[in-house]
């Protein structure tokens, strides 16, 4: 009889979220989420005290209420994993304390684990284990990456990633430059869908012929995000009002091409005929739209899980744990340390050799 994939505890708190979540195999058994996000809003940008100390209370009921949801009790876990970066410091270090608790009281084995590549790895609980080799778009309001994932728990090559602002702290910055309610994101997109992408030729970072050698897979927006204000500041100038929905199409259209061209180009390159794209932003009308169409043409299968598995969640953190174990990596010290900037080659931190 074939043995059952262990049950994981997945534990998230990188940034905002307090995640908790239940994952055995690809299946998701239970999850909870509590957000400090209407705490941060006022502040136009989360502020990391307020979100440790929002994650502190939120912990042990947030725990419970994922075990009574799938009507289990502690017991029944047979692994922990956990963010272990990157993302905030003080907020990764209050899930970190949790997990090593459980797995010191539990005896269970503890993962420490990397927060971008649980962005990928949560589309394994919607559509089913990777193909040998999957290209991974991950975009939030912290990180654009490009990732090459050749196995989720032990091989994945970061391609490129952003020389600067992310793809939603892009458009957050636009937002508050319009005047938008923060964040900013979903105000820019719901405009952009009224206005024409091809009204204003703004900047697309990167793109150059210059930068095919050192950068072909990395972004930059923060040049777009000046070229912005510059128009706004000369439309002002001129005394002419505001086309927001314009404005904000041409922009998005600029993020989200390149983007789509860049991940694309890198699909081509490495043979690549999977797409997975993860991330709070991945909520984008404007990216999803340009991604299925650009896809379909490069006859690449685009698969973009749910928006609650995208934005930060417990499930991604169960969900890398459950590859991670299932594939017999070494469980991390229970002395581990959190590393807020987390570099892309570790997917779970391993014991020192
Ligand atoms: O993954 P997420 O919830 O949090 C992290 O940043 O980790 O992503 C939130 C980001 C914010 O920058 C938000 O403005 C952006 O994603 N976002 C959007 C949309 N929905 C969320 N940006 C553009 N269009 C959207 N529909
Ligand atoms: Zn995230």
């Amino acid at each position: 009889m074939p043995v059952a994939a262990p049950l994981v505890l997945g534990i998230e708190t990188s940034c905002d979220e307090t995640g908790v979540a239940l994952v055995r195999g690809n299946t998701l058994i239970a999850e909870t989420v509590a957000s400090s996000m209407d705490e941060h809003s006022r502040y136009g940008g989360i502020i990391p005290e307020i979100a440790s100390r929002a994650h502190l209370e939120a912990m042990v009921p947030t725990v419970q209420s994922c075990m009574a949801e799938a009507g289990l009790n502690l017991g029944a876990v047979d692994a922990i994993a956990v963010t272990a970066g990157p993302g905030l410091v003080g907020s990764l270090n209050v899930g970190a304390a949790a997990a090593k608790a459980l797995a010191l009281a539990l005896g269970r084995p503890l993962y420490g684990v990397n927060h971008v590549i649980g962005h990928a790895a949560v589309d394994q609980l919607v559509h089913g284990d990777f193909p040998e080799r999957v290209m991974a778009l991950i975009v939030s309001g912290g990180h654009s990456s490009l990732l090459l994932v050749d196995d989720i728990a032990t091989d994945v090559t970061e391609l490129g990633c952003t020389l600067d602002d992310a793809a939603g702290e892009a458009f957050d910055k636009v937002g508050r430059l319009l005047n938008l309610p923060y964040p900013g994101g979903p105000h820019i997109d719901r405009l952009a869908r009224e206005g024409n992408p091809k009204a204003i030729r703004f900047p697309r970072g990167l793109t150059a012929a210059k930068f095919q050698e050192q950068h072909a897979y990395d972004f930059s927006f923060s040049g777009l995000k000046t070229a912005v204000a510059r128009w706004v500041e000369g439309e002002r100038d001129a005394g002419h009002p505001l086309n927001l929905p314009d404005i904000a199409a041409s922009f998005a259209e600029a993020v989200v091409d390149v983007l789509t061209a860049k991940t694309i180009a890198a699909c081509r390159r490495h043979e690549v005929d999977t797409l997975v794209i993860g991330g709070g932003f991945s909520a984008n009308t404007q990216l999803r739209e340009m991604a299925e169409r650009r896809c379909a043409e490069a006859g690449i299968a685009l698969r973009i899980p749910p928006i609650r598995y995208c934005t930060d969640n417990g499930a991604m953190i169960a969900a890398l744990g459950s590859a991670v174990a299932r594939a017999n990596v070494a469980p991390s010290p229970l002395d581990f340390g959190v590393d807020s900037s987390l570099p892309l080659t570790t997917i779970s931190l391993q014991p020192q050799a």
